[in-house]
């Protein structure tokens, strides 16, 4: 079962309000700009893909209304857009290629009749939605192979379909190895704060009949050594030059966990999510999200009033700790900035 988690209705953006997973499978739609930028500050989309077709199709959103034949004011409603958009979550490099994407196509068409514009605007959005669903298939299939037939996986947050256009990176590899016969179980972190692995993952997996038994973050050390967890695989919102990789944070965590206890570890992520400009991971920006989301439990306050709270959303994993990044051109084994430039050398990603 695969879930429509995005789609452009031509008045409006639609998304799954991830926000009231697992309890309701509810659609929302977007249908100015203003509520789809909320929806993607409060995470009602969300995962890297699924936020750069959201911000492609928030470009149409933001254009929906312009008046009048000027194609210069156009172009420059566009690139406001663009920065606006921009502002609402930063460390997805995914976000900003698809922003950057629509931005030149609009200011290399300057001339261009206002009608024209929209209509090629309208049709980059729907490609990066539908390179989105092929590149999840590619991924998926160079994936499978590293999944051993009755083996036991470890993932975190959520890098499935509710973060794509199709059936996700490191739960793509899961479904593609399932279609492939082979049968294995998965130790799913919850993923505190906002608990992406115990609403999402595991709704997923299980929507899906795969084996997903749940663990809280804390126990992922113990479950590795007792559990005999044969390989991880995550996903990423950002990855260095040099293979740094920006995830979800605890991601870090699990590396270092998988490098003492010689677990195979594995980022799955297509090319739009490497971000060729930056050598390493300490360029990367992690976005701090509220204290909030620390001290309440839903509606319940689990921390004393005034505590001081630090909650970075995600956390950088040095290449080091990388055993292969799983992207549509194949694996990258030892990735480093060499191995990553010789599989990616002449592709298109961040700056296309
Ligand atoms: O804060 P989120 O839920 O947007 O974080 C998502 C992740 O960290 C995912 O692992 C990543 O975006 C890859 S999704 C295919």
């Amino acid at each position: 079962m695969l879930v429509n988690t995005i789609i452009w209705t031509g008045k409006s953006v639609r998304i799954i309000d991830q926000t009231r997973l697992p309890g309701e499978l509810v659609y929302l739609d977007c249908r100015d700009l203003d509520t789809l930028w909320q929806a993607i500050r409060e995470l009602k989309v969300r995962g890297a893909p699924a936020l750069g077709i959201a911000a492609a199709y928030g470009v149409l959103l933001g254009i929906k209304d312009f008046k009048g034949s000027d194609s210069a004011a156009f172009v420059r409603r566009v690139g406001e857009v663009c920065d606006y958009i921009g502002r609402s979550r930063p460390t997805a490099v995914n976000l900003f290629a698809s922003l950057r994407q629509m931005r030149l196509l609009a200011e290399n068409n300057r001339t261009r009749p206002v009608s024209l514009l929209r209509s090629v605007l309208q049709a980059e959005a729907k490609a990066i939605f539908e390179e989105d669903r092929a590149v999840c298939r590619a991924m998926g299939q160079y994936g499978a192979e590293l999944v051993p037939s009755g083996g036991t996986l470890m993932t975190v947050c959520n890098a499935g379909a509710l973060a794509t256009a199709d059936y996700g990176t490191a739960l793509g590899v899961m479904y593609a190895a399932r279609k492939a016969g082979r049968k294995f179980r998965v130790y799913a972190l919850e993923t505190r704060p906002l608990l992406q692995g115990a609403r999402l993952t595991a709704w997923e997996l299980m929507k899906n009949r795969i084996d997903v038994t749940l663990i809280c973050d804390n126990m992922a050390a113990s479950v590795m050594r007792d559990k005999s967890v044969d390989v991880i695989f995550a996903g990423a919102d950002r990855i260095a030059a040099n293979g740094d990789t920006a995830n979800k944070i605890g991601t870090y965590m699990l590396a270092v966990l998988a490098a003492h206890h010689r677990i195979p570890f594995y980022i799955v992520a297509p090319r739009t999510t490497f971000d060729l400009n930056i050598a390493d991971g300490t360029q990367i920006i992690v976005e701090e999200r509220s204290a909030e989301e620390v001290t309440s439990f839903g509606a319940r306050k689990t921390a004393p009033a005034g505590v001081k709270v630090y909650n970075p959303a995600f956390d950088v994993t040095p290449h080091a700790l990388i055993s292969g990044i799983v992207t549509e051109y194949g694996i990258i084994r030892r990735p480093d900035a060499r191995n990553i430039r010789r599989l990616l050398k002449g592709t298109q990603g961040q700056g296309r």
